[in-house]
């Protein structure tokens, strides 16, 4: 049984940066009218709150969205990501935490769906009331890779899937290879956001992933930031987004805006 529970650590600087790159993919991709099949393959909770016995605990947020929480001079990418999180927020106090489910249902117009799977029985339980009933939304509960192979390629042949494990067990690496294999036989030109850890003691290495996947150069981009000393969060020294199929106009943007925040 995974033990893993994403409310102690929603909102810390992992997730904003994962978050902020997540929301800038979905604009990139509403760039063009068809409808898009967002998929969240490993969803959690969908939304949090920051004042919770949970949060409180471990306070992660604090040295996350609590220290941009005030900020007025970001760049377009972080500051459009913040305006999404205060959205969730509007009596201005920092309540609340939007997981990367509510991040993306908030963005989602008329013709886009959004599925969410989760492998925890109480995050499942919270997904299904928070989007149970919403006719764009669909729950799964089980194997978030499992799932995804039923549900490629997207019927309008447009996609972004985020991969977002908690990382928790030795062979989730392979895993993931083995779930991209398959994902990408069925649907080559998805896009997909792969989040990972980079974690003192444990070696997750997802450098030899493109090749193995057979993906050339310009179809793989990795986005990997170091926390600075005061964010380090316990073991955790690093995180990354390793895009596959980046949309194009994106990617320059992104490389750009990484250099910066290094
Ligand atoms: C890092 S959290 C997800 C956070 C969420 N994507 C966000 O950004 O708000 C990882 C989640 O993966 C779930 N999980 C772990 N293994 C899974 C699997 N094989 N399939 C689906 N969910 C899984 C855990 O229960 C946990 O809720």
């Amino acid at each position: 049984m995974l033990s893993y529970r994403h409310g102690y650590h929603a909102g810390n600087p992992a997730d904003v940066f994962k978050h902020s790159v997540l929301v800038t993919l979905v604009r990139a991709m509403q760039a063009k009218p068809r409808g898009i099949l967002f998929i969240d393959t490993h969803a959690g909770a969908g939304g949090y709150q920051l004042d919770s016995e949970i949060a409180l605990k471990t306070a992660e947020f604090r040295a996350g969205i609590g220290a941009l929480w005030h900020a007025s001079d970001l760049d377009p990418i972080r500051a459009d990501y913040l305006d999404q999180v205060r959205s969730c927020n509007p009596d201005g106090q920092l309540r609340h935490y939007p997981g990367s489910p509510e991040l993306v249902r908030n963005l989602l117009r008329r013709e886009d769906r959004l599925v969410l799977c989760d492998l925890h029985p109480a995050e499942q339980a919270t997904l299904r009331e928070r989007f149970g009933k919403d006719r764009q939304v669909r729950v799964i509960s089980g194997d978030g890779y499992a799932a995804l192979r039923g549900l490629l390629p997207p019927p309008g042949g447009r996609g972004l899937v985020l991969i977002d494990p908690s990382w928790e067990l030795k062979d989730e690496a392979a895993r993931l290879e083995a779930a991209m294999q398959q994902a990408l036989r069925r649907f080559a030109h998805g896009v997909y956001a792969i989040w990972y850890p980079l974690i003192e003691g444990r070696d997750i290495d997802l450098q030899a992933l493109p090749q193995r996947l057979g993906l050339g150069p310009e179809q793989w981009l990795d986005l990997c930031i170091r926390f600075p000393q005061e964010q380090r969060l316990g073991r955790m020294f690093a995180s990354g987004m390793a895009i596959i199929n980046c949309p194009y106009r994106l990617r320059q943007t992104l490389v750009d805006w990484h250099s910066t925040l290094r």
